[in-house]
């Protein structure tokens, strides 16, 4: 595998996050009300995902991926105590666009009154808002933006098939949106300590969304029930995830000489409880420096991570001078990984 080539950028930038921001849909779908709709138990979801609710978005009422993103884009904006008009750039982070164009972003810039700003979507499943921060990072590092939205919108419920029939999947996901403003500073030490970005299409037949008979990776799994609903070889990526999961750390920790203890939060994406426990534990982690809360939200794919950077802020524990490592894998199969120096 080989690594990125190393390039020069402007020293004398740094990049902050000034302003973090979440939006959750109001509806509820708990365990006991997926009971009612499938074969299935509180128990058994808990004891294998640590989900025991998760928001889902009622697109009768207008909710979509842009919707939910646009409101998250604003609490983030204010949490930056600035308005639409400072940005000059939005990159959104999603796999479950209202359309295959236009893209989420320019919907979302629309709905706030943002001009004619540049705005583009990032698909790379739950790693979306990981490889985003990368990308938006090394664009204001070239000098060339201020202030950059970063959000991340999902709302993979869509794909869901609350049947039993599509129970291993459907349990595990919720709908949000959560995101961050980045901004140029002249402080040339706040900004990426190292970043990496991975994918292998030989393992996407493991997690893909088939809109077609011709969409299958083996013909022989056709079945039209399963058109347009997320299919998962749930064990396979969960054999992926925990060991993917700690050589990322490694692997990122490695490129900026630094030890698991030099880093005060590791913002994990929330694909299952068991699998954030294994990394913790091999880490020897203290529960506070890995936060799970999934419990309330299940997988919200690409949201799912700067979720937990709000929630950390929310409880006033984020602070200049911290080191944040930001993991996720995903659909692709995609991994990658972002570590910030705030
Ligand atoms: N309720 C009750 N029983 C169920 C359910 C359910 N909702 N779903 C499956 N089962 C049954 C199965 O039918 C099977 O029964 P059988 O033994 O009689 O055949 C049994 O439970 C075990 O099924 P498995 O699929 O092997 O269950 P597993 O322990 O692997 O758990 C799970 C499934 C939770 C999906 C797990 O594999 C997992 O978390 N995988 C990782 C998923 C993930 O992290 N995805 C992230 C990427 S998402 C993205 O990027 C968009």
């Amino acid at each position: 595998m080989s690594s990125p080539r190393p390039i020069t950028l402007p020293t004398n930038i740094g990049v902050r996050i000034a302003g973090v921001g979440a939006a959750l849909p109001d509806k509820v779908l708990t365990n006991f009300d997926l009971e009612k709709l499938m074969d299935t138990s509180d128990e058994w979801i808990v004891q294998r995902t640590g989900i025991r609710e998760r928001r889902v978005h009622e697109p009768e009422k207008g909710q979509t991926a842009s919707y939910h993103g646009a409101r998250a884009l604003d609490a983030a904006l204010k949490d930056a105590s600035l308005t639409i008009d400072d940005l000059d750039l939005l990159v959104v982070a999603t796999m479950t666009p209202e359309m295959p164009t236009p893209s989420v972003s320019s919907l979302m810039a629309d709905h706030l009154g943002a001009g004619a700003i540049g705005a583009f979507d990032i698909c790379a499943g739950c790693c979306g808002f990981v490889f985003s921060m990368n990308v938006a990072h090394d664009l204001i590092k070239t000098g060339r933006y201020k202030n950059v939205g970063v959000i991340g919108s999902d709302c993979l419920t869509k794909f869901a098939d609350y049947s039993t029939y599509g129970r291993s999947t459907a349990i595990l996901f919720g709908d949000a949106a959560a995101g961050v403003v980045l901004q140029a500073t002249d402080n040339p030490s706040q900004g990426l300590l190292a970043q990496a970005m991975h994918s292998d299409g030989g393992r996407a037949k493991h997690l893909f969304i088939p809109v077609a008979k011709t969409d299958f990776f083996e013909q022989d799994d056709y079945d039209e029930r399963k058109l347009g609903a997320v299919q998962m070889n749930g064990p396979a990526v969960f054999k992926f995830a925990v060991t993917t999961f700690p050589n990322l750390i490694e692997e990122t920790l490695t490129k900026a000489g630094l030890s698991a203890d030099d880093v005060d939060h590791f913002v994990c994406h929330q694909s299952n409880a068991r699998i954030l426990a294994a990394a913790r534990d091999r880490f020897g982690l203290p529960e506070d420096k890995l936060l799970i809360n999934i419990d309330h939200y299940g997988n919200t794919v690409a949201a799912s991570v700067p979720l937990v950077l709000d929630e950390l802020k929310k409880a006033g524990r984020v602070h200049e001078g911290q080191k944040i490592m930001f993991l996720a894998f995903g659909a692709g199969l995609t991994w990658g990984s972002s570590l910030w120096q705030l």
